[in-house]
């Protein structure tokens, strides 16, 4: 039988995949596909495995069952290093910046540039700041003021910023994997979120990312997937769904929770 072209393939699926922790079984038989360019966000109760399953993705929990394939192949991921070298990064909310350090010390941190005189290596700081800005202006749409800042002096927002122009550097990355990343940040931050979220899938960066926030799932997403329980409640098109919809299978997923 022909193969389908390779255009119509999803970037990434994940089918059947089961995660437990002792007797709670975390994720169960979940299916998500993901296309190029698209975010899917991912909705559902406290403890509906949501982090979990995209633990999975990342390689910080190894599935125990389940099968992921990336641009039409298998994969294996069974380590953090693994998931970026496939070009997928997280953004979690503790953004694993190194607070003391700068920007530019963020972005290029395992990657210091160098410029060696007499066989002896020298930081290329001022190359570094300058590309650092320059990822974070063209890619994330954001300036700072002062680039050698210390990056536990830069609000929430640009913390974010930083932390995705060093996924953005330092992977060929293909799918950002964000966990509530509005979650602690003020009204004007997020709208600035919401906005880097809508330019990385201009760049033909997919995105999956968890929320509570309904309003920000239907600014960004094209796809809403709801977890209950573990496993998947329902998948709706952001375009001919509303968010009574959703919140529809939210609540209908709160009272399994209460009933189980
Ligand atoms: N490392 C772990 N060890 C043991 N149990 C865990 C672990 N991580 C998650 N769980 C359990 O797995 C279930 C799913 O948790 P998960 O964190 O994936 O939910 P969530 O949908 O992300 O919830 P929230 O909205 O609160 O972040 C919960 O019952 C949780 O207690
Ligand atoms: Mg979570």
């Amino acid at each position: 039988m022909d193969q389908p072209p390779l255009s119509v393939e999803p970037l990434l699926t994940m089918t059947g995949i089961a995660k437990h922790f002792g007797g709670v079984m975390a994720v169960q038989d979940v299916d998500l596909t993901l296309g190029r360019g698209e975010v899917v966000a991912i909705v559902g109760d406290n403890g509906a495995g949501k982090s979990t399953l995209i633990k999975v993705l990342t390689g910080v929990h190894v599935p125990d069952e389940g099968v992921i394939t990336l641009e039409g192949r298998q994969v294996s991921i069974t380590s953090k290093r693994a998931s970026q070298a496939l070009g997928i990064e997280a953004v979690y909310q503790d953004l694993g910046l190194v607070d003391t350090l700068d920007a530019a010390g963020n972005v290029f941190l395992g990657h210091e540039l160098k410029r060696y005189i007499l066989g002896i290596p020298f930081l290329r700081n001022a190359r570094m700041a300058e590309e650092a800005a320059r990822v974070l202006k063209e890619n994330v749409g954001i300036e700072l003021e002062d680039i050698t800042v210390p990056t536990h002096n830069l609000s929430g927002g640009q913390r974010q910023a930083v932390a995705i122009a060093r996924a953005i550097y330092n992977t060929d990355l293909k799918i950002l994997v964000m966990d509530e990343p509005t979650a602690a940040l003020g009204p004007e931050e997020t709208r600035n979120t919401l906005k880097l979220m809508r330019r990385l899938k201009d760049q033909g960066i997919s995105l999956i990312v968890i929320s509570h926030n309904l309003d920000h799932v239907f600014a960004v997403a094209d796809r809403v997937m709801v977890m209950r329980g573990g496993r998947v409640a329902a998948t709706l098109d952001c375009k001919s769904s509303t968010k009574q919809d959703v919140l529809a299978h939210i609540i209908a997923a709160t009272d399994g929770n209460v009933a189980a």
